[in-house]
Order: C-alpha cells, then sequence, then structure tokens
C-alpha cells in the first residue's frame, strides 16, 4: 500500500485505509453534497471578448446522487472527461431505444424517420450554440468534421493556413497532408505556456497574419493545455481583415458558454461526446451560410442527388451519410436534456459549477505539490473551462523509457496503483510534461485530494528513482 498521508478532513477514512490496492472511489463520493469554493475574481457575462466567460456567480451545490447518474465503474476516479466524456445513463438507455426502433423496423427508420430525427438534433444543437438549425451538419467525430472543412474550403498553393502551437493532432496531420499534396503552407503562432493573459494569445496569433494568411484554425479550448483562446476577439480580428476562421470548438459546448452566432466564424466544430455528454459519434459542424455551397462530405450521399426545392443541397448531402448507425446523433438532444436538468440553474449552472470545481482542484494540487515540485498555476482563471493543465517535473533519465500503455509510465502507475484516470501527457508547443485534470459534476474535491496525495506519493518515488 502506498504511504498515503491523506490529511482531507472530508475523505473517508475507510478509503485512506483502501488507497491505493485499488482505492474505492465510490467512498470520496459519498462526500456530498459538495460545496464548492468561490471564484477568485469576478468576471462579467460574454463570452465573446478576451477575458469574461461568464462564471462570477457562485456555484450551486449539487445533489448528493448525482454520481448515480453515471455507469462509471465506481471502482474509478475518474479525472478525464475532456477526453472522451461519459454520457449519463439515461442518455444510454435512450440511445439503446433508438437501436431497438432501428432494427424492428430498418426500412422504416432509414427511409422515414431519419430525417426527422437528425432536424431534431440539429435543432437541439443549433439552439445550444444558438446558430440557425439550417446551418447545422451532424459529423461523426471532429476529426472527420476537421477534414471535411478543410477539403471543402477553397485552398491554393502558397495560401498559408495559420494555428496555434497548441492545436490538436489530426490538424497537424491533415495540414502536413495538405502541404504535401495541395503546396499550402502552414504557419504556427507560437503559445507561450504559462501564459498571463488571452491577450498575449490574440496578439501571438495576429502577429503570424500576412497577406497571404487564407484561413485561420484555433481551438476554442486547446486540447493538451486546456487553455480558452480569445476567440472572440480574434474572430473579430480576422473578419475585418476578410480572413476565414476555423473555430475547433471540440471542447467547448457544455464547458463554456458557446455562442457561435456571436462569436461569427466561418466554421464551428463541436463534439456531442465531451462536454455535452452525449454518444460517442455525435459530432456537428456550423457553416456560414455563404460557404455552404462549397461544403460536400467526404463522400457524398445517395440523396444528394435527389432535387427536392424545400431541402437544400446541405441538408440532404449531411442527412443520411449511407447506411450507419446514426443513434448517437439522434440521441444527442436527449443528452443536452438531462445535463441540463441536473442542477435547478440548468447549462450555465453546470458549466459554472464545473468551473469552479476545478479551480478548487488545481488550489489543492498546486497547496498540495507547489512547494515540492514546484507545481504552479499555468493560466488566469479568464482561459479555463471545467479543465486544468498544470506541469510536471520531468522523471530522471534512467525512468524515461518505462514501458507504458498511455502515454505516460506515471499514468498507468495512478490506475494500476490508485485507479486514477487522468492523462499525463507532452504539451504539443514544447513537449514539456504535464497532467490535465478535468470537473464534472460527478467528481469531487476529495478526489482531487486523492490525486494529490498519489502524485505526491509517486513524484517523490521518481525523483528518488
Ligand atoms: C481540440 C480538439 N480537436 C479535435 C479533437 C478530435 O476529437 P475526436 O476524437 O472526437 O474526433 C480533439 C480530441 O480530443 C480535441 O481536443
Amino acid at each position: 500500500m502506498p504511504p498515503l498521508d491523506n490529511k482531507s478532513p472530508t475523505r473517508s477514512p475507510a478509503l485512506i485505509e483502501t488507497a491505493g490496492l485499488p482505492a474505492d472511489a465510490t467512498l470520496a463520493r459519498t462526500c456530498r453534497a459538495v460545496e464548492v469554493l468561490p471564484p477568485e475574481q469576478s468576471t462579467s457575462v460574454t463570452n465573446t471578448g478576451v477575458t469574461n466567460l461568464g462564471f462570477a456567480q457562485p456555484a450551486q451545490s449539487v445533489p448528493g446522487h448525482v454520481h448515480q447518474l453515471w455507469a462509471l465503474d465506481p471502482a474509478l476516479t475518474f479525472l478525464n472527461h475532456g477526453s472522451y466524456g461519459s454520457a449519463p445513463k439515461s442518455v444510454l438507455r435512450a440511445q439503446a431505444a433508438y437501436r431497438e426502433r432501428m432494427e424492428r423496423d430498418p426500412v422504416r427508420l432509414f427511409k422515414y424517420d431519419l430525417e426527422r430525427l437528425m432536424d431534431t438534433t440539429r435543432e437541439r444543437v443549433a439552439a445550444f450554440i444558438n446558430v440557425n438549425p439550417a446551418d447545422v451538419a451532424m459529423l461523426r467525430n471532429a476529426t472527420y468534421a476537421m477534414c471535411t472543412i478543410l477539403k471543402a474550403h477553397p485552398l491554393a498553393a502558397g495560401d498559408e493556413v495559420l494555428i496555434t502551437d497548441h492545436e490538436y493532432g489530426s490538424l497537424h496531420n491533415e495540414l502536413e497532408r495538405m502541404r504535401v499534396e495541395q503546396g499550402i503552407v502552414v504557419v504556427k503562432a507560437p503559445i507561450p505556456f504559462p501564459i498571463e493573459s488571452p491577450q498575449v494569445a490574440l496578439d501571438a496569433i495576429v502577429s503570424r497574419v500576412t497577406k497571404k494568411t487564407k484561413l485561420v484554425v484555433i481551438s476554442h479550448v486547446t486540447s493538451t493545455s486546456a487553455m480558452v483562446l480569445p476567440a472572440g476577439a480574434l474572430i473579430r480580428e480576422m473578419n475585418s481583415r476578410g480572413i476565414d476562421v476555423l473555430l475547433d470548438g471540440a471542447h467547448s459546448p457544455g464547458q463554456i458558454p458557446t455562442d457561435v452566432r456571436a462569436l461569427n466564424p466561418t466554421y464551428f466544430i463541436g463534439s456531442g461526446h465531451k462536454w455535452l455528454s452525449g454518444p460517442k459519434g455525435s459530432a456537428f459542424v456550423y457553416v456560414r451560410p455563404d460557404m455552404q455551397h462549397l461544403f460536400r462530405p467526404l463522400a457524398l450521399s445517395a440523396r444528394a442527388n435527389k432535387i427536392r426545392p424545400e431541402r437544400a443541397l446541405f441538408l440532404r448531402d449531411f442527412d443520411y451519410q449511407g447506411t450507419d448507425d446514426y443513434s448517437a446523433m439522434v440521441t444527442l438532444p436527449a443528452a443536452i436534456e438531462a445535463m441540463g436538468s441536473i442542477l435547478p440553474g440548468g447549462w450555465p449552472a453546470l458549466m459554472r459549477h464545473n468551473h469552479h470545481m476545478i479551480l478548487q482542484a488545481r488550489k489543492i494540487l498546486c497547496s498540495h505539490l507547489g512547494s515540492l515540485f514546484n507545481m504552479q498555476p499555468c493560466v488566469p482563471d479568464a482561459m479555463i473551462g471545467s479543465m486544468v493543465t498544470l506541469k510536471l517535473p520531468e522523471p530522471p533519465e534512467h525512468l524515461k523509457s518505462r514501458p507504458t500503455c498511455y502515454d505516460d509510465a506515471l499514468q498507468d502507475v495512478l490506475l494500476e496503483k490508485y485507479r486514477i484516470v487522468v492523462p499525463i501527457w507532452r504539451l504539443m508547443s514544447t513537449n514539456e510534461r504535464i497532467i490535465r485534470v478535468s470537473a464534472q459534476v460527478y467528481n469531487t474535491p476529495a478526489e482531487y485530494e486523492y490525486l494529490a496525495q498519489a502524485l505526491k506519493t509517486e513524484l517523490d518515488i521518481e525523483q528518488r528513482g
């Protein structure tokens, strides 16, 4: 058993005894209802400006049974909602019911019902991100959405695509293919981490714009570094210069207020499975109306050539992308409904709760590991949604090549010894070692205390070699 020095007043003694063998995270969750600390600074409400995410009001307390809404393995301390999310049980049931319906009468489902179901999804998603339903198409995931947009957007040899050095891997790979095949030029704006303010990120991106910049692609919330980038200010600036922007919002709907009409990008990508907690396979894109005539799927639908005056090609293209399991897409409204019903204040209260919880998590981690391992906040509160990334010390040289099932052997250790699920990665920009922690409403402060204790023990073992 690892020698956990657990002083958390909220942790059950039983959990301390079982810590590391593996721990029973259900006990950590008995520490309800969760009172999350108030924010350390106030912000006003807008998601389009450089700084404010609208999380100023205090968080609401959470009903004690909330973790029971999920089917997560109770033995796990699950601190990685950001990667794959996790759908509540009610959403899984709704998806199963749809699948049964599909198999009971497949022809009716595909020939008749599917279009209406897709319209319902489109309407619900469009309302959530505040755009017209006719400008939204469903796709299986953000990776496909990114590729579809890049294939559709007009780019010629020598055109510059401007990105940051914190973008997701699939974007880098897609752009490299386009560099080789089409001769586009990829320009990377370096964003420092730690960072002082959103303005620093904005200036770094804008300073890389040239006369040849044709498209800017940025994450609304970056993947490994978990920074909320100043999308509103950047898009305003690019729109004034006539430069198109693709906003990769894989992490934003459900994590931070996401008003796409106000943001006004050329394209927006959202993930259903991450912070909306929908099923896997439920991403969506917004495409500005004037670009829709160019925007075709990677594989053309058999139904696209059926001329229907009442239904635009954009919709016909994406309503039916071949025989497939559309259950994730058509279940997304159930997820939006379920997650929005957890707290009396609906979605705004949920996002606020998660934001305050992750600030508390950061405080816990830094207070346990700050002096020993120099763990410090890297990002101002105004650039945080409900994930936080912190730097970790490098392991000694001889431990660097330890085998791992994930990306870093420490992640394996945290899972095997403590049943903690949390990603330990390298920053896309500088390759530094980091940990990214998520907060979803089922998480508790006790779980972050537990992570802090486990990290303290294991980093100490690492450093002693
Ligand atoms: C910023 C960003 N964009 C795109 C993706 C790709 O998402 P998916 O795996 O759902 O295709 C991710 C995945 O985590 C991401 O973090």
